[in-house]
């Protein structure tokens, strides 16, 4: 009698873990790296853009660096046939997406591709509602391997609802697709996404500008600083499978080096999803040494998948830390002012525990870590001496604090 309960008990509860855990699992286990097509080029996408993006992204030695996916953004699409299968716009992508498709994977590179949960996309191409695992299926038949998926045009739909049903769409399709939730952070997805996607925005779309907003009437767009200080308190919410993403980089889009080098490693700190947004066959060495700078990149690619926190606030100057592999830490300086602003860090007053991962950094007494300039590239010192500079404004500075000697046994 016991072995029937305890089987029916079983039986119950492989039922309940099968029907809510709709995603497909071991995906982004670090924040996804790629490009994406809207930054810079909106609705004007094709064929060609796709494709030099692809040879390009090899080429400049991004794909080395660790980007993978290519991403069509909106205006790809233009109908549907007479069965209701979405049509891609035969003009600007004449042998279609599944050729495109085979072309950007023969460059060992992965696909991705966009729509919407509403009836219309937010460029107003026909988007996925009532055609959810059509789309899927034909997603998966073409050979993508992420899926961006908008808000528009949703006034009565239920967020969780709608991506949940996307969700289990691309479930049943049958290839792993990464699920991108791109719901702008209206209903608080980090609350209830992390079974149903692996990276969801958590704000209103950003602009090319460090420390501005752009007024659109019905909705604004945000600059870099805006973005970030949206993102208090998520930090919890993320981790490897499940990224909180402050929006697709503007690295390359026409900021000056200083605040390039600021964004993106922010971008690394925040363990946010480095999705380039700009020209990629027309970047000056300046960006590619941004966007390709391998320490940085390491510490966002970084296998714990912990985000980091702002520690401390001193006249513009923001610390932040993040936890890494190994007891290894990161401190991130931001000058978030125009003017220049000296700072001095004594390491052996630093001691600070996170109270979310309940690691502690402690650099006094023993504990002594070598710093690496994650900018200059080199070996700069260690924590035995007080450091001191002045960081230029709206410019930042990074090290990564490598273990010298561990805390001798008591
Ligand atoms: C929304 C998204 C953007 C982009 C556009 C496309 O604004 O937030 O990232 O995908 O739609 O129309």
């Amino acid at each position: 009698m016991k072995t029937i309960k305890y089987r029916v008990l079983l039986f119950i509860l492989l039922i309940c873990s099968v029907s809510y855990a709709q995603k497909f699992e071991g995906l982004a286990k670090t924040p996804p790296m790629g490009w994406n097509s809207w930054n810079k080029f909106a609705c004007n996408v094709s064929e060609k853009l796709i494709r030099e993006t692809a040879d390009a992204m090899v080429a400049s030695g991004m794909k080395d660096a660790g980007y993978q996916y290519i991403v069509i953004d909106d205006c790809w699409q233009v109908g549907r046939d007479s069965l209701g299968f979405i049509v891609a716009d035969p003009e600007r992508f004449p042998p279609g997406i599944k050729a495109l498709a085979d072309y950007v994977h023969s460059k060992g590179l992965k696909f991705g591709i966009y729509s919407c949960a509403g009836e219309k996309t937010c460029g107003g191409r026909p988007a996925s509602r009532g055609h959810e695992y059509q789309d899927a299926l034909t997603y998966a038949k073409w050979g993508v391997d992420y899926l961006k998926y908008d808000w528009c045009n949703t006034e009565n739909l239920n967020a969780k609802g709608a991506y949940t049903t996307m969700s289990m769409a691309l479930k049943e399709a049958g290839r792993p697709i990464v699920f991108s939730l791109c719901e702008w952070g209206d209903n608080k997805p980090w609350l209830w996404a992390e079974k149903v996607g692996h990276l969801w925005r958590t704000t209103g779309d950003i602009f090319n500008c460090f420390d501005c907003i752009k007024d659109n009437g019905s909705w604004k767009a945000w600059g870099v600083m805006q973005i970030v200080d949206k993102q208090e308190g998520l930090r919890k919410y993320a981790g490897p499978g499940h990224w909180n993403d402050p929006d697709m980089l503007e690295v390359g889009n026409g900021m000056p080096v200083n605040e390039e080098r600021a964004h993106f490693t922010m971008w690394a700190m925040l363990a946010a999803p480095l999705i380039a947004g700009n020209d990629l066959r027309d970047m000056s060495p300046e960006t590619l040494g941004v966007l390709t700078n391998k320490d940085v990149i390491a510490i966002n690619q970084d296998t714990l998948g912990i985000q980091g926190w702002k520690y401390a606030v001193n006249d513009s100057v923001e610390t932040w830390l993040k936890p890494l592999v190994n007891d290894e830490w990161a401190i991130f300086f931001l000058n978030r002012s125009v003017l220049p602003k000296k700072i001095e860090q004594n390491w052996k007053a630093l001691v600070a525990t996170d109270d979310f991962s309940g690691r502690s950094l402690d650099a006094s007494g023993n504990n002594i870590f070598v710093l690496k300039d994650l900018w200059l590239k080199k070996i700069t010192g260690d924590t035995r001496k007080p450091f001191s500079t002045v960081i230029p404004g709206h410019d930042a500075l990074c090290f990564r604090l490598i273990r010298k000697q561990a805390k001798s046994p008591k």
